[in-house]
């Protein structure tokens, strides 16, 4: 039996902010904004559009490239911090939309890294268990819904979009897709990057709401530092693991977060800039969809030759953080 991705689908909203949008909106310029994290502009979702909807259309494009209908998924996943609402949960809501009846539905939370966390999850299953054969895996955040507008230091880091995998098990296909993969978390820094309040710990209340505390928090140069070495020590374990130099990784595709991450991460790991895939600088920070983005653009414009090996590598709230190495 092998393991495929059979499909890859992407969406973002059409509405753009551009950096000279946001400098009428805090103290800021678009020169900080690009030399400080590359990015030019970030798509946003109009109001009466939630993350399912996002997901949703990705789900389509990324089922109509496998050749799957709906009606043959045996699970549905949907990696976000930013669900439609506290439950059901935003698989479920993907599901109804895209009448799949028979399948199996959940939300995965591991912020940044979920789209990452969500291939092994949905892998595991399928290497396991024949009853999951086809698996529709998808990460979408609307974190405009989450973002404080007032607060310069966050809020011109991201975006609104969605990625979508769709994974097949078969007797019919041939070797495995995942060619290893390194997961990790430390909720010893959980302080560093969260949003605090609508959850058990702390109610949504009129003070909560005052105090922008249903926002994203992040302590940026903390974050900066650990980002860079997680993903490069989890790049290399997997590296290692599997025996792949880096010279034979045809595209590193880390989570875009920050330009200066990005570089940083590839020049630790010594693969070359035109192997590094970055698309921040049209969408910022999607989240748990930036990864699955950048896959489906390289897909798409033809970029990924069968037998490539493609290294993923994310890091996020929790913390969390981890790599994959894939064979396309
Ligand atoms: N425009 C203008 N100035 C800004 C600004 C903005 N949008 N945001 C912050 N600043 C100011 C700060 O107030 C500070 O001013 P001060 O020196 O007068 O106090 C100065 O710029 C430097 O701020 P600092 O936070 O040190 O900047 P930085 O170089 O670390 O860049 C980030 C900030 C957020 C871009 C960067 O830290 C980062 O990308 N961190 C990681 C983000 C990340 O990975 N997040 C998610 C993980 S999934």
């Amino acid at each position: 039996m092998g393991i495929t991705i059979r499909g890859t689908g992407k969406f973002v909203p059409e509405k753009i902010l551009t950096n000279a949008d946001l400098e009428k909106m805090v103290e800021t310029s678009d020169e900080w904004i690009t030399t400080r994290t590359g990015i030019h502009q970030r798509h946003l979702a109009a109001a009466d559009v939630a993350t399912s909807d996002l997901a949703y259309e990705a789900a389509k494009q990324a089922l109509d490239m496998a050749g799957i209908k709906p009606e043959e998924l045996d699970l549905i996943t949907v990696a976000t911090v930013t669900p439609d609402m506290g439950f059901p949960n935003t698989a479920a809501l993907v599901q109804k939309k895209l009448k799949a009846q028979k399948c199996v539905c959940f939300d995965l939370e591991a912020a940044c890294s979920g789209l990452l966390y969500s291939i092994e999850v949905a892998h595991s299953l399928l290497l396991a268990n024949k009853k999951y054969r086809k698996a529709l895996v998808i990460g979408a955040e609307k974190l405009s819904s989450i973002v404080d507008w007032t607060d310069r230091g966050t809020c011109v880091l991201f975006g609104d979009g969605a990625a979508a995998l769709v994974l097949e098990s078969s007797d019919e296909i041939e070797g495995d897709f995942y060619i290893a993969g390194k997961l990790a978390a430390d909720g010893n820094y959980d302080n560093i990057l969260r949003l605090p309040a609508g959850g058990s710990a702390m109610p949504a209340s009129h003070e909560t709401v005052d105090q922008h505390l249903h926002c994203i928090k992040m302590a940026g140069q903390e974050t900066f530092k650990l980002a860079v070495n997680a993903m490069v020590s989890a790049c290399k374990e997997v590296l290692e693991i599997s025996g792949v130099e880096p010279e034979n990784v045809a595209w590193i595709i880390p989570h875009q977060a920050n330009h200066r991450i990005i570089s940083a991460v590839a020049q630790r790991l010594t693969i070359s800039d035109d192997r590094v895939y970055s698309n921040i600088e049209r969408y910022g920070n999607t989240s748990s969809a930036s990864i699955g983005i950048c896959l489906d653009e390289l897909n798409r414009a033809g970029k990924l030759k069968k037998g490539d090996v493609v290294l993923l590598t994310a890091f996020g709230g929790g913390l969390t953080w981890g790599a994959e190495l894939i064979r396309w």
